[in-house]
C-alpha cells in the first residue's frame, strides 16, 4: 500500500535512500499512522542490499513540529499505555543502517527527539531545535531528556526541557548536537553528499562501526571497549576488508559489496 504521509525516494543517489514526512500542513506533526508508515518504511529500506544509508527530511518549514498534540489532546493514561505510541520507535531505533536527518525548520517535541535518533544531522540555517512538550502540560516521551543531555549536556539540556526554549542552528552546532549547517536551498543537497561519501565505504564495517559508536552511550567503558573489538575482529571475516586493505597496498580505490 502507498504511503499518505511520507514519500519514500528509493535512490536519490547511489545507495542512498530519502524519505520525506509529508504531512506540511501539519508541519509534519508525528501522528500514529505517520509514524507506523515511517517504522515500515525504515524496516524495508534496511533489509534492502541496494541501501546503505537513509535521510530521513521535512520540507524548508518544518522537519517536525513534535507529535500530534490534537490527536494525543483527549486520551487518557490507559488509552496512552494501551496504544503505546512510541513502541514505533523501539523498532526504529534499531535500525542497522546509518540515518541521516536533514533539517530544515522546526524540529520540536518529536521531531527534535527523531532528529536525535538519527546519526549525523544536516541542518539549514532556519532549523530550530527545541522540547517544548512542558508548555502544553507534559514532558518528552520519545527520548528527549535522555538524548538531549548526553548530546548537548545537563545545563542546556534541562534549560530547553524545563522552559521549552527553541534554539538556533547556530547554538545547536556550538553545543554539539548537530554535525553542520548550511544555507536553506542546500541542506538536501548537503544531507545527500555526506550520504554518498559513508554508502561508498563498506557497509558492513560501517553498520558495525554505528553499532559500537551507540554502545558507547549504553554501557561501561571496559564494556564498550570490549565491544568495539569484538566488531573490530568480526570484519575479518569480510571479503570488504579484504579488498580495503588490498586496494591500500596497491594503490588503487576499493571496491566494496558488503560482503
Ligand atoms: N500537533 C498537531 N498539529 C500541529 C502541531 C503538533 N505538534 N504543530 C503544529 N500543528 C498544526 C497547527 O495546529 C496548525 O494547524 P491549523 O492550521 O489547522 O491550525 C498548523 O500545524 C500550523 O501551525 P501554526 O499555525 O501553529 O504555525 P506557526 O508558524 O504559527 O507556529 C509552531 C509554529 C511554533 C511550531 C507551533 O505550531 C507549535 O508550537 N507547535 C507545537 C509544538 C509542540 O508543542 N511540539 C511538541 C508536541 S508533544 C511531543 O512531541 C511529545 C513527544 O515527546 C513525542
Amino acid at each position: 500500500m502507498q504511503p499518505q504521509f511520507i514519500i519514500i525516494h528509493q535512490q536519490v543517489a547511489p545507495y542512498v535512500a530519502h524519505i520525506q514526512l509529508n504531512r506540511p500542513k501539519e508541519l509534519n506533526a508525528l501522528n500514529l499512522e505517520l509514524m507506523t508508515e515511517l517504522r515500515d518504511a525504515l524496516k524495508a529500506l534496511d533489509a534492502d542490499d541496494n541501501v546503505r544509508v537513509i535521510i530521513i527530511s521535512g520540507n524548508e518549514k518544518a522537519f517536525a513540529a513534535g507529535a500530534d498534540i490534537k490527536q494525543m489532546a483527549g486520551k487518557t493514561a490507559m488509552d496512552m499505555y494501551n496504544i503505546d505510541q512510541f513502541s514505533t520507535w523501539d523498532t526504529i531505533k534499531k535500525t542497522k543502517k546509518p540515518l541521516i536527518a536533514a533539517v530544515s525548520g522546526f524540529a520540536l517535541g518529536g521531531g527534535c527527539e527523531l532528529v536525535m535518533l538519527c546519526d549525523m544531522i544536516v541542518a539549514s540555517e532556519t532549523a530550530r531545535f527545541g522540547q517544548p512538550e512542558i508548555k502544553i502540560g507534559v514532558m518528552p516521551g520519545a527520548g528527549g531528556t535522555q538524548r538531549l543531555t548526553r548530546a548537548v549536556g545537563k545545563a542546556l539540556a534541562m534549560e530547553m526541557v524545563l522552559t521549552g526554549r527553541f534554539i538556533s542552528a547556530e547554538e545547536a552546532l556550538r553545543a554539539g548536537l548537530i554535525n553542520r549547517i548550511v544555507p536553506v536551498e542546500l541542506f538536501l543537497k548537503e544531507a545527500i553528499q555526506l550520504a554518498s561519501e559513508v554508502a561508498a565505504l563498506s557497509p558492513l564495517a560501517v553498520k558495525m562501526a554505528k553499532e559500537s559508536v551507540l554502545k558507547a552511550f549504553d554501557s561501561s567503558l571496559e564494556e564498550g571497549l570490549h565491544f568495539e573489538r569484538k566488531n573490530f575482529y568480526l570484519l575479518f571475516a569480510s571479503d570488504d576488508q579484504k579488498e580495503g586493505m588490498q586496494a591500500f597496498v596497491d594503490k588503487r580505490a576499493p571496491v566494496f559489496k558488503g560482503k
